[in-house]
This record gives structure tokens, C-alpha cells and sequence, in this order.
């Protein structure tokens, strides 16, 4: 628990964070104040993540919480929104951004959930990153089962990405613009995603450069799973943004989703792999982390594992915080109860940082004590520092 970081970041909590932390949630009139009592301000993530780092959360709503036995926890729940404000410097739309959500039927979009999400971040001093643009899930009925030539279907990504994009301009740090586009061996998925299938792999430059077109000021990158390490996949996209780069194609950025699983290995090449982009001169970032187990009938993993996922969570963001243009850092929900994973992996769960009334795992504390250390003082201020009392 004592490792030094390679790379200090400087600065802490700013009077910024301080003004930021005590503004109210706008839409939840019967919010709590944002620092209950009992809980110092300086003892969530928020308040130690360095300056110009950023430390994120889903915000839950759509997917799979439509079918679930709690109601959306973002608009109705005063709490949750208290939590996502104090503690979380970034806010993903967890479902809210995705085509089947914004853009419901052909010609007519959904904005209102998405927009609650991105006001509900601005009036929180929080940044906000879209997803996303171009993926083969999540898409509606109308678009994969319609019969649309391939130039209708590219009028109707071109129209999609300028409206999208262009609804959101200046109020979206990141955009993840495309969206697992390679398979685990670093093929294309040119069957399961409509647009690679009908287009063919030259439509990827043009995303870029509409996306850029509709908001210039937002990173544009790509994003993923099982790239986290050295690999085919991980490879395919190293060798396809270098090839977009010297077309002059605006790449800005490549995610590492990092959705990990405690019965396979970490890759402790994260670091090496997040830098080589990094030298390409990209920004990178950790966009969707969790770190499944198996789980008993409770949903909980043993002592033993949920401290190996605490390790796992504390590597993941020491590699980020080591790499000079990572800056970006988000976990894939708040509350186990919540996540996606019991659904998508039968038998797995625990692998969020927080359960219950927003008790915190070994996890939460790892990336605590990670965040505090990485700062110049960093391992004596954690001697004194309030998550101890
Ligand atoms: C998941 C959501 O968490 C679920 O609510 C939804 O039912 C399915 O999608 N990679 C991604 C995310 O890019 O959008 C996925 O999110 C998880 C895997």
C-alpha cells in the first residue's frame, strides 16, 4: 500500500472544488447538503484528485436499470445525486447519450434525460463526457432492422453526429466517437456494426472529422475493453490512429474501459500501453472501470478478493495518474446495486466501489489513498488525512 508513484501531480483540492462541492443539485429540490454531517469535505475522491485530473462516474439511468426493481436513481433520488456531485469530478451518461435512447425514432431525438445529466454537471462544476457516437449495441430497431441504402445510412450517421454533437457544443470534455470497433483478435467488427458493414472502414476518418466539425473543442476518441494491456486489439488500434494522425484526422484521444475481472490477470503493462499512446500525443483515459468477482447469494465477494479488487483498482489508476496526458479516470457506476455487471455476467458482481447506504469497499479507500499519495506530500498528508477519524 506504500508504493511511491512514479509521476507527482500538483496541486490538491482547490476553493473552486470547495464552491463547487456546496452548490445544490438543481432538479433535486429536497437535496441534502452536499456534505452530510459527520463526513469532512476533504474525505471523498473528489476533494484529493490533483489538479486538471479528473475522477468520474457513470450517471445510472436506461439500459438495464429500465427492468430493474429500483426506480432511475439520477432523477429521483436526492441522495445519489448528492454523491455524484461531491464526489465525482466527471459525469458519463451511463445509457442516456446512446442511439436507442437520443434518437428514439427516425428524425426525432430525446434530448431531456441527457440534457438533466449535462446541467446537472455544469451547475455542479463537474465536466461531462459523451457516449457515444458509433458503436454495433444500443442501437434502435428502426436503424438496424430498416431498409436503408448505404448512402441513406450515411446521410443519417452524418445528420445524427452534427445534431448530436452540435446540441451539446462547448459542454462536452470528451466524446467517445467511436465505440469497440475491433473484436478481441483486432479485426473490425465489420459484420455486427451496421455503419462498418454498409460503409466500410473508410467512415471512421469521416466521424472524426464531423464530429470536430460540430463541436472543435471537444476531444474526439476512441474507446474500449480488453485494451488495457498489450495486445492484438490494443495493437489495431495503435496502428489505426497512427494511420488516421498522418491523414490529419481529428483523433484526440483513446480509452481504456477497463472493465476487469478478477478471474483473469491484470496486465501490469497498463502504464507501457496507456504511454505509446501517449506518445502519439494523444490524451488517454480510464472510462468505465469496474472489477468483477464471483459472489455468493449476497452478491459479495470473499474479504480476500474484494482486497485483491482494491489492488486492481489502485494499479489501474497509478498507471493513469503516471502517464502525463491521462487525465481522466472513471468508475462504471456508484453502488454495486446498481451495475450492470450481475446482469451481463451471471455469477459475477461486487465490482464497484461503494454498496448499500454508499458505504465504501477496500476499493473506494485504495483510490482514496491513491489519489491523496500521487500529490507532492502526498504519503504525510495521508498519515493525518480525515478518512482515519
Ligand atoms: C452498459 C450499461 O452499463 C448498461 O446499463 C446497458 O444495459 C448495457 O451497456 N461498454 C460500454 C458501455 O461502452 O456503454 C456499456 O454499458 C458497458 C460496456
Amino acid at each position: 500500500m506504500n508504493r511511491r508513484l512514479p509521476v507527482l501531480r500538483i496541486g490538491a483540492a482547490s476553493a473552486v472544488a470547495a464552491l463547487c462541492l456546496t452548490a445544490v443539485p438543481q432538479a433535486a429540490s429536497a437535496a441534502p447538503p452536499a456534505t452530510p454531517p459527520g463526513l469532512a469535505q476533504q474525505d471523498t475522491l473528489r476533494w484529493n484528485t490533483p489538479k486538471d485530473f479528473r475522477i468520474g462516474s457513470a450517471v445510472a439511468g436506461g439500459g438495464h436499470h429500465t427492468s430493474a426493481d429500483y426506480p432511475e436513481p439520477f432523477p429521483s433520488d436526492p441522495e445519489y445525486r448528492s454523491v455524484l456531485a461531491r464526489e465525482f469530478s466527471s459525469l458519463t451518461p451511463e445509457n442516456q447519450m446512446k442511439w436507442e435512447f437520443i434518437h428514439p425514432e427516425e428524425g426525432v431525438y430525446d434530448f431531456g434525460p441527457a440534457d438533466d445529466i449535462v446541467d446537472f454537471a455544469e451547475a455542479n462544476g463537474q465536466v461531462v463526457r459523451g457516449h457515444t457516437l458509433f458503436w454495433h449495441s444500443q442501437n434502435p430497431d428502426w436503424l438496424e432492422n430498416g431498409d436503408h441504402t448505404p448512402e441513406e445510412l450515411r446521410a443519417v450517421l452524418k445528420e445524427h453526429i452534427y445534431t448530436v454533437v452540435g446540441h451539446y457544443e462547448g459542454r462536452i470534455q470528451q466524446w467517445e466517437v467511436a465505440n469497440e470497433i475491433f473484436d478481441d483478435s483486432g479485426r473490425l467488427r465489420t459484420e455486427d456494426n451496421i455503419w462498418l458493414r454498409e460503409l466500410g472502414p473508410g467512415i471512421i476518418a469521416d466521424i472524426f472529422r464531423w464530429a470536430h466539425d460540430a463541436d472543435p473543442n471537444a476531444q474526439l476518441f476512441f474507446n474500449d475493453y480488453n485494451v488495457e494491456g498489450l495486445n492484438a486489439k490494443s495493437d489495431a488500434y495503435y496502428a489505426l490512429i497512427q494511420d488516421l494522425l498522418a491523414q490529419g484526422v481529428p483523433v484526440h484521444g483513446f480509452g481504456m474501459q477497463t472493465h476487469l475481472g478478477l478471474q483473469y490477470g491484470f496486465d501490469g503493462r497498463m502504464q507501457q500501453n496507456l504511454q505509446r499512446f501517449d506518445d502519439l500525443g494523444l490524451e488517454t483515459a480510464v472510462t468505465e472501470i469496474d472489477v468483477r468477482g464471483p459472489v455468493g447469494a449476497d452478491g459479495q465477494m470473499s474479504p480476500e478478493l474484494r482486497q485483491k479488487q482494491a489492488d486492481w483498482y489502485r494499479m489501474a489508476l497509478e498507471a493513469c495518474l503516471a502517464v502525463e496526458d491521462c487525465n481522466s479516470f472513471t468508475v462504471w457506476g456508484v453502488l454495486d446495486e446498481h451495475s450492470w455487471v450481475p446482469n451481463t455476467f451471471p455469477g459475477y458482481g461486487d465490482a464497484l466501489t461503494m454498496e448499500g447506504g454508499y458505504e465504501r469497499k477496500p476499493a473506494y479507500d485504495a483510490l482514496q489513498e491513491t489519489l491523496v499519495r500521487s500529490q507532492p506530500g502526498g504519503d504525510a498528508k495521508w498519515e493525518h488525512h480525515p478518512a482515519f477519524r
